[in-house]
């Protein structure tokens, strides 16, 4: 049995890409009968940047929506707000009290956040490692999936990890790994650059329709006349319906580019048909969710409750060790 472990943060509604590159995969990973997933929304982190408490609420809210619309199974795996397991930021405060100083300063994340930060740079950006780190000891989580950038996150975490464990001679934390999966693409945005919440350029596929197809529209194209032969490989439409599409209607779209007398109106509006056919029960779901705050709500509180149980044991261990029992 492994134990599987990721967060995603609530700063904002979850796009394409988040979706594509880590929330259906790590749904896939914990279908599997030999794994038991730990899956939570980072509401905490997201306070590094995000001060508004209603829009915290709505966004946190449509992530868990998202997780539940991809079809999570919350009865096998675990799913809560890391703000609601008080847990987190206990141990958070015991692992700063083991993590160099310099490591934190040399985080590459952390360099680039503080170079983004529009309204000046907060100590939590500075820890927030140690947060993160805090949240995977919690929970004995064995193996990490996340993407490329947070490969040294999870450094962080064995570093701090190791320092306690040599400390007290004894394994009171488990050393998680990364499973960085490198056939998973990078999805581009609409702009051709790494789809992004905070490039602007992402694709809401929850959108209203008419919204939706608003920003479809706004894909980049070339100007290459409408009767010309396009390239399909340059383009980003291409791709993006190459995401989602099967192999036939990749083929068959790929001779509409090449056959010329196919403008980029058209394959957006099949892209954007795709994306409404291929997500038609997620969108319900997800609606469901956004609109039932009830069921949203009875989904997280019974996660809360098995995570506490977890937490509250790996905690009592750290406690042990530190004197505060
Ligand atoms: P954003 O860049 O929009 O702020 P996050 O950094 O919050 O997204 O990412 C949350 C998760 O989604 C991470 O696991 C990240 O690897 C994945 N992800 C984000 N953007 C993309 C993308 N364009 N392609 C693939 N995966 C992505
Ligand atoms: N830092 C992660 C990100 O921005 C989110 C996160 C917080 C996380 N805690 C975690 C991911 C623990 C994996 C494990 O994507």
């Amino acid at each position: 049995m492994s134990r599987i472990l990721t967060g995603i943060q609530s700063s904002g509604r979850p796009h394409l890409g988040n979706i594509l590159g880590a929330i259906k995969p790590a749904i896939e990973l914990s279908k599997h009968p030999d794994n038991e997933s730990f899956l939570f929304i980072a509401d905490l982190h997201s306070l590094t940047t995000i001060k508004d408490g209603d829009q915290r609420r709505e966004f946190t809210r449509a992530v868990a929506a998202t997780w539940l619309a991809f079809g999570l199974d919350t009865e096998k795996n675990t799913f809560w707000r890391q703000s609601r397991v008080a847990e987190h930021t206990e141990l958070a405060w015991h692992l700063s009290c083991f993590t160099p100083f310099p490591m934190l300063n040399n985080a590459t994340s952390f360099k680039e956040k503080s170079d983004r930060a529009l309204s000046g740079v907060n100590a939590g950006l500075f820890v927030y490692p140690v947060l993160q780190a805090a949240d995977i000891l919690l929970y004995d989580a064995e193996i990490i999936p996340v993407g490329k950038d947070q490969r040294q996150h999870i450094e962080m975490t064995r570093d701090i990890a190791s320092a306690f464990n040599h400390q007290y001679g004894e394994e009171v934390f488990v050393l998680p790994e990364a499973r960085i999966d490198d056939r998973l693409m990078t999805i581009p945005g609409i702009d051709g650059a790494k789809m992004s919440k905070s490039y602007n350029n992402y694709i809401d596929i929850f959108l209203p329709e008419n919204e939706l197809w608003k920003v479809i529209k706004k894909i980049k194209s070339d100007s290459t006349p409408l009767e010309d032969p396009k390239n399909p490989d340059t383009d980003i439409t291409f791709q993006l319906y190459s995401l989602l599409a099967s192999d036939a209607q990749i083929a068959e779209m790929r001779n509409l580019y090449e056959g010329g007398n196919y403008g980029y109106g058209m394959a957006k509006k099949a892209f954007y048909e795709l994306i409404l056919s291929q997500f038609a029960t997620e969108r319900e779901r997800f609606n469901y969710y956004m609109t039932n705050n009830d069921a949203l709500e009875a989904e997280l509180k019974a996660g809360e409750e098995k995570a506490r149980l977890v937490a509250r044991r790996t905690i009592e261990r750290a406690r042990e060790k530190l004197g505060f029992s």
